[in-house]
Parts: structure tokens; C-alpha cells; sequence
């Protein structure tokens, strides 16, 4: 059964953008493959306003979360946590036996710039970890004040979790100063899952480096050397994703333009944002409200999952809470291709279920 997907990833994928996959196979090794990578890191650096190194890894979003552990922390991490995206990227460095510690929010509430630069004065930490917009909650925090916190400290490398804002919202790496910044394909770029995307500079790669036991699957060195030597991944990458990332980049960069888009998530996060305020209430902060997801708070006490059953009969489906929050919360995505004449039908229609 097809439904229209608002829920925070994977996407709508459009048909063109499906299709792009669709071609004869050629090997990873080919020059077929170089060019392909050439063009696709080159938009991508356009999008995040950026020279830096990219990997474009054939995992998902958590995988490059785990690269960052693995690369970056040689003293100790410092994770800020205002949700459940924050809480997974610490329990990794506890798999990683990293040494680190929590910086933890209540939820809905975002991470304090200042609470950050409080622990890095104490001269504990080479690596802070923040989630740009935690999905489970729909805080977007403010990465670049962290950002120019962490700047004062040349010896921490900022980690940054963008899975579900990157492409749909302004990030400025090098302006900023965003050591490492992470995506996944199934959120804002609308592509199948199955990809994920980082910026990787000098700080961050020199930091890989002088750190030992890193594995070979996420060693930033490794995706180095292979671009260096012939613009090629360093495994045999997902290539149709690859290629259709191309394609949908294509359309981001040169058709739509890049700040169109993230006016476009604006302006859709406004309408769900507005629309929540006279008929339920916002979860988040006011202050830290996301451009991508909104979650709402359950006022009226409907079924949430009996709401979604309903809306799959006209063609949608919308996110339940995330963990505890379920059934207490919903989440309405508002990320991606989706237009805002989507976005206002999809609200049209659960006002009419819900009376
Ligand atoms: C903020 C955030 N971080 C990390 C992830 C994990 O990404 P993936 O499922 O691509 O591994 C998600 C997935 O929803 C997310 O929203």
C-alpha cells in the first residue's frame, strides 16, 4: 500500500530520483566510478559550504556516528545528550571503551553553549559530540555557538550528528568550524537509506592519525588514501546510491537551489509548527524549535496509532513518539522533497479524522 511519508526518514522518494538507480552495473574500480564520485563530492561540499574531505560511506548515518568515535577520541569525549540520537552516540564510545562523559538535558530542552564550554575548561576532553537536530524530541540545538565555543579549544575535535538536518537547514562548516559533521540519505536529501555522508577536516583527519585500535571499515585514512590515489571509495560502495544521490544533488544545487530549500523547510516547519500551537502543543522548546520534525504533544488524548491507521486510508503516515514518548507525543516530518501544499493537505486531513 502506498503512503505518503511524513515521519523523520526514511523519505518520499520521488520517481526520478528511483529511477536514477536504474542502469547498467559498472565496478568500482572503473573510471566510470571516479567520475561519478568527483561530481557527487563536489555538490556536496556546495551544500555544506565546504572544502573539506568528504566520505561517502555505504552504511548508514549510525555507522559514520561510530567512525567519529573511533577516529576522533584519543583523551576522552564529552556527549551532549537532549535525546535519544545523543544517548545512542555515547553508548557508543562506552562500546568503543572511550572514556567520556554525558552532558545530559531534559527532553525538548537544548544543549547550552556555555554548559559546554564549562567542561572544556576543565581540560578533560579532546572531542565534544553534539546531535544538530535530535529527531526524537524535534530540538534543533545551536550548533554554531557550540561551534565557536569548541573553536577556542585548537586540541577538541567537534563532532556533529546532522542525520536529520543536513540539506534541510543551514550549516556553514567552514565558516563555522565543524570538525566532523555526519548525514544519513534517508532524511532531508530524500534517497533510500542505505548511505551516509561526513565532512572530515584537516583537525579531525590529523586527530585520526595519532589514534590507535581504530578497525578498517571506518578509518578516515583508509577513505583518504583511496580518494588520493583514483577519486574511488576504499570498499565496494552502494553505486546506484551513489548515483542517485548524484541526481537528486543535481536537483538541489542547480534546480531548486540550496537556500530555496532550506526557506522551503522553513516555511513548512512554520505551518506544522502554527498548526500544533492552536490544536495540540509544541514538545520542544520554543527557542529550539526544528526546521525538519515537529513533535506534538498529545493534548486531546487520541490514539495516535489509531490516527495513523486512518491516515493510511487517504495515502499518509506520520511518526508515533519516539520511545516513552509514544503515544504521549507524535512527530510530523516536514523534511526532504516534501512541498508545503503536502504538508497543508496532510494537516487538512487529520483535522478531519480527528473532528
Ligand atoms: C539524529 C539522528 N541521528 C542518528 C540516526 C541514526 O541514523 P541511521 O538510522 O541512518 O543509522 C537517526 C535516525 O533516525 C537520527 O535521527
Amino acid at each position: 500500500m502506498y503512503r505518503k511519508l511524513f515521519i523523520p526518514g526514511p523519505t518520499e522518494v520521488r520517481e526520478d530520483v528511483r529511477k536514477a538507480m536504474d542502469f547498467p552495473m559498472f565496478g568500482h574500480r572503473m573510471p566510470e566510478t571516479s567520475k561519478l564520485m568527483e561530481e557527487t563530492v563536489a555538490k556536496l561540499q556546495k551544500i555544506l559550504f565546504t572544502n573539506n574531505f568528504m566520505i561517502i560511506g555505504t552504511c548508514s548515518g549510525t555507522g559514520l556516528m561510530e567512525a567519529a568515535v573511533r577516529n576522533c577520541v584519543k583523551k576522552a569525549a564529552l556527549h551532549s545528550i537532549c535525546g535519544a540520537f545523543g544517548k545512542r552516540w555515547a553508548g557508543i564510545s562506552k562500546s568503543c571503551k572511550k572514556d567520556y562523559e554525558v552532558l545530559e538535558y531534559e527532553w525538548g530542552k537544548g544543549i547550552s553553549p556555555e554548559d559546554i564550554e564549562k567542561k572544556l575548561k576543565t581540560g578533560k576532553f579532546d572531542t565534544v559530540f553534539i546531535t544538530h537536530n535530535e529527531t526524537s524530541t524535534g530540538v534543533l540545538n545551536p550548533l554554531k555557538e557550540v561551534a565557536e565555543v569548541v573553536s577556542k579549544y585548537p586540541d577538541v575535535v567537534l563532532c556533529v550528528d546532522a542525520v536529520s538536518s543536513m540539506a534541510g537547514t543551514e550549516i556553514r562548516v567552514d565558516d563555522w568550524g565543524i570538525d566532523y559533521i555526519l548525514t544519513s540519505s534517508q532524511k532531508c536529501f530524500a534517497l533510500p537509506p542505505g548511505l551516509s555522508i561526513a565532512s572530515v577536516n584537516e583537525k579531525a583527519m590529523q586527530r585520526s592519525a595519532e589514534v590507535d585500535d581504530k578497525g578498517y571499515y571506518f578509518d578516515f585514512l583508509e577513505y583518504k588514501k583511496y580518494w588520493d590515489k583514483a577519486k574511488q571509495p576504499s570498499i565496494t560502495a552502494a553505486l546506484n546510491l551513489i548515483a542517485a544521490l548524484n541526481y537528486q544533488l543535481d536537483k538541489i544545487v542547480n534546480q531548486e537551489g540550496i537556500e530555496n530549500r532550506f526557506k522551503r523547510h522553513a516555511e513548512m516547519a512554520s505551518i506544522v509548527q502554527n498548526w500544533a500551537r492552536e490544536n495540540f502543543s509544541l514538545f520542544a522548546d520554543e527557542n529550539n524549535l526544528s526546521p525538519t520534525v515537529t513533535c506534538i504533544n498529545n493534548t486531546k488524548g487520541i490514539s495516535i496509532k489509531g490516527l495513523n491507521e486512518e491516515l493510511s486510508k487517504s495515502g499518509a503516515y506520520i511518526s508515533n513518539g519516539y520511545g516513552d514518548l509514544k503515544e504521549k507525543t507524535f512527530r510530523i516530518a516536514h523534511m526532504g522533497d516534501l512541498t508545503v501544499e503536502e504538508i497543508n493537505w496532510l494537516l487538512g486531513e487529520i483535522e478531519d479524522i480527528i473532528g
